[in-house]
């Protein structure tokens, strides 16, 4: 596995990688990442090595996605364990930058869309989206993929990075990956790591609520205002962020539609936020 911290050195790499003995047309696969990975970034490691020739995944924790007062310090940092983890998964190329290889002072930056991009994690979090689309633009002008991958957990962000890709008109595939989750129903994040036992004991309530969810709809029960508010119920009395039934495009619905329904929950456990959905 090539380890390349500098942007431009590893534009090089990858071009010389397509000139020289690989086929001109060779196919990358991208998993952009911010590092302290569990068993969903090795799913999306797995899935681009199984649809690409070359595999390359970044670590970059990028400060501005995290706003003021939010902890980037205290973000999980395992460089040594994320590198071997990167090694054993097959990854042909790990990307490392610093933040100076990445920002100058005085940045162009994309802008997250001014509905889209401010409600659910974005009406908490207002500016989070211009962080995380201006870093992703920047990552995949640099590696240039076939196909990027991003797990579905993040289905908001998922939605604006899909969205920036179609109206900016990139050439980049975007590859949804469903969310990897512990035997208990616990959606694998990087945040988990913050949760005492209790909490996590009480996180569990966020897999309970999407599993009632699916349940009520299965028997039949499509109204959005009664499934939300059973969810509701079963969620208290943790801090709620938002529970909200959307379509695929990110509408609101008043009515699961089977087939093009995401319902959403974050939720604040402790002092850390979690977030789940589930796609009917
Ligand atoms: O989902 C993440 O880990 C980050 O938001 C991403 C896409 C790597 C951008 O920093």
């Amino acid at each position: 596995m090539k380890i390349i911290s500098n942007p431009f050195e590893l534009k090089e790499y990858l071009h010389a990688n397509k000139s020289i003995g690989f086929q001109e047309n060779q196919s990358i696969g991208f998993v952009p990442t911010m590092g302290a990975l569990h068993e969903g970034h090795i799913s999306l490691i797995k899935k681009a090595k199984e649809q690409n020739e070359l595999v390359v995944v970044s670590i970059f924790l990028n400060p501005t996605q995290f706003l003021k007062g939010e902890d980037l310090d205290k973000y999980p940092k395992k460089e040594v364990a994320d590198t071997k983890l990167c090694q054993l998964s097959g990854v042909d190329v790990l990307f490392f930058p610093n933040v100076n290889d990445i920002y100058t002072q005085d940045e162009v930056s994309v802008l997250a869309p001014k509905v889209r991009g401010f409600v659910l994690e974005g009406e908490s979090r207002p500016g989070h989206f211009n962080g995380v689309l201006t870093v992703v633009m920047k990552l995949l002008n640099i590696v240039n993929p076939t196909r990027a991958y991003f797990g579905k957990k993040d289905a908001q962000q998922l939605n604006l990075i899909s969205l920036m890709v179609k109206q900016f008109f990139m050439s980049v595939e975007i590859v949804a990956v469903d969310t990897v989750r512990e035997k208990d129903g616990l959606a694998l994040s990087s945040r988990n790591a913050f949760l005492t036992k209790e909490e996590r004991e009480e996180a569990l309530k966020i897999a309970t609520s999407l599993r009632n969810a699916t349940a009520m709809v299965m028997r039949g029960v499509l109204d959005s205002k009664e499934i939300t508010s059973n969810m509701r119920e079963i969620l208290a009395p943790l801090h709620i962020f938002y529970v909200e039934i959307l379509n695929r495009n990110f509408n609101q619905l008043s009515h699961v539609e089977i087939g093009n329904t995401i319902i959403l929950v974050e939720v604040r456990v402790g002092t850390t936020r979690l977030l789940d959905n589930i796609w009917l």
